[in-house]
């Protein structure tokens, strides 16, 4: 029972040293991933998991849930104050799974959801790919961004749902650099009779803190990840008004899931106190700031951004200019030690498996403890990289400069 991972499986515990290595000496840029705290990964990685708890606190199917009912009760308690909701439900597995569950509790199969088109910035789980259960079960109809501005247009979305009439609404992205006023989505839904979902996956973090409007007052549901700008385990959650607290329960369990992950609750709950505290705020506010400095960078730097900035945590660039797709682009910054992922912009020449874009965020590298002045360095290693995709030695001494960099900001000395 005692046996180490090094010594029952010492083939993983290298792999698990390899990918310490490659997070502490490369820097990430992906904007939905981060470097939870050592209290998240000790919840994540505890003897909860050894749990069944199908059911919610005091109503479970399974004897000896009293401590995971008193970590279910405080996550969702936590959650509750944070983020000013009547309902809040902390099971969901992923986003994708509350978005699953969404559909489950408000509609029939064949209703008709409208959402952003995937090569706009929409999600996977918005049904914008035909091979996702969303589209399978349900009729999507899409919108997308204005085609000069590139930020939306609430005339364009409501001549939309005003043609299809959908019975769901779904205001979130994955790729959308600029804050979200909910106010417009909420009166276009009441004039179709539409429920509104917003996915806020990406910007849940913001959020909390208070530095991006606040869906709940305006949503009917409100879906997000604890991963991504929040910080903490990876997993979902769901906030709801009260009339829909039952549906989207039993949409969860037994709807769509079984037994909760506890100890993936607990890690919830973690992130949930340390997202209530001041320095979260000031955390919150640096990301902002670091994406900032990152997009003038990048665009002093002769590359167009896709809207002409950032409100939030990620930028897309556009390289359609610059002779070189964002598959090529992800791939030599890689080698540099600079990883970011190829994404697709709005209206974009290129297939999804190359784009001409990609998608730079700040909340891996705030959590290091970088600011403005490393941002402006990243910018422009990255600026240089990419006018210059053949220089294979460029690409070398930024590598180590990069390293040089990261042992400035370490993440986890060990695990
Ligand atoms: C807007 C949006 N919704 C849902 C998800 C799904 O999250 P998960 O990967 O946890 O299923 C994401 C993930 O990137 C997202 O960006």
């Amino acid at each position: 029972m005692s046996n180490s991972l090094k010594s029952t499986d010492p083939e993983i515990k290298e792999i698990l040293r390899k990918e310490l290595f490659r997070q502490q000496n490369t820097l990430t840029l992906i904007p939905s991933e981060n470097y939870p705290s050592r209290a998240v990964l000790e919840a994540e990685g505890s003897i909860l998991m050894d749990k069944y708890a199908e059911g919610y606190p005091r109503r479970r199917y399974y004897q000896g849930c009293q401590f995971v009912d008193e970590i279910e009760e405080l996550a969702i308690q936590r959650a509750k104050k944070l983020f000013r909701g009547e309902h809040i439900n902390v099971q969901a597995h992923s986003g994708t799974q509350a978005n699953i569950a969404v559909y489950q509790a408000l509609l029939n199969p064949g209703d008709t959801i409208l959402s952003l088109k995937l090569s706009h910035g929409g999600h996977l789980s918005h049904g914008g790919c035909e091979k996702t259960l969303t589209h399978t079960h349900y009729r999507i109809v899409y919108y997308g961004v204005d085609k000069t501005s590139e930020v939306f247009n609430y005339e364009e979305i409501r001549q939309i749902a005003l043609k299809h009439r959908p019975r769901l609404i779904i205001a979130g992205t994955s790729a959308y650099p600029r804050a979200i006023d909910f106010a417009p989505w909420r009166k276009i839904a009441d004039e179709v009779g539409a429920y509104l979902l917003a996915d806020v996956a990406h910007i849940i973090g913001l959020i909390a803190a208070g530095l991006h409007p606040d869906p709940v007052p305006y949503a009917d549901v409100v879906t997000a990840t604890t991963q991504k700008t929040l910080r903490g385990p990876r997993g979902g959650l769901i906030i709801c008004r009260q009339k829909y607290a039952s549906l989207i329960d039993r949409a969860i369990f037994p709807g769509t899931q079984g037994g909760p992950f506890m100890h993936t609750i607990a890690a919830k709950a973690v992130c949930f106190k340390e997202a209530a505290e001041p320095q979260f705020k000031k955390y919150q506010k640096q990301i902002i700031s670091n994406a900032r400095e990152l997009a003038k960078t990048l665009n002093n730097g002769g590359f167009r951004l896709v809207s002409g900035g950032t409100d939030t945590h990620l930028i897309l660039v556009d390289l359609s200019n610059n002779g070189i797709t964002g598959d090529k682009a992800a791939a030599i910054l890689e080698k540099a030690g600079i990883v970011v992922n190829k994404n697709s912009i709005p209206f974009d020449a290129q297939p999804p498996s190359l784009t001409s874009g990609i998608r730079p965020g700040t909340p891996a590298l705030t959590t290091r403890g970088m600011k403005e002045p490393e941002m402006k360095l990243i910018g422009e290693w990255i600026s240089k990289i990419l006018h210059n995709p053949e220089d294979v030695s460029l690409r070398k001494k930024i590598k180590k400069d990069v390293e040089k960099l990261c042992k400035k900001f370490p993440i986890y000395e060990e695990l």
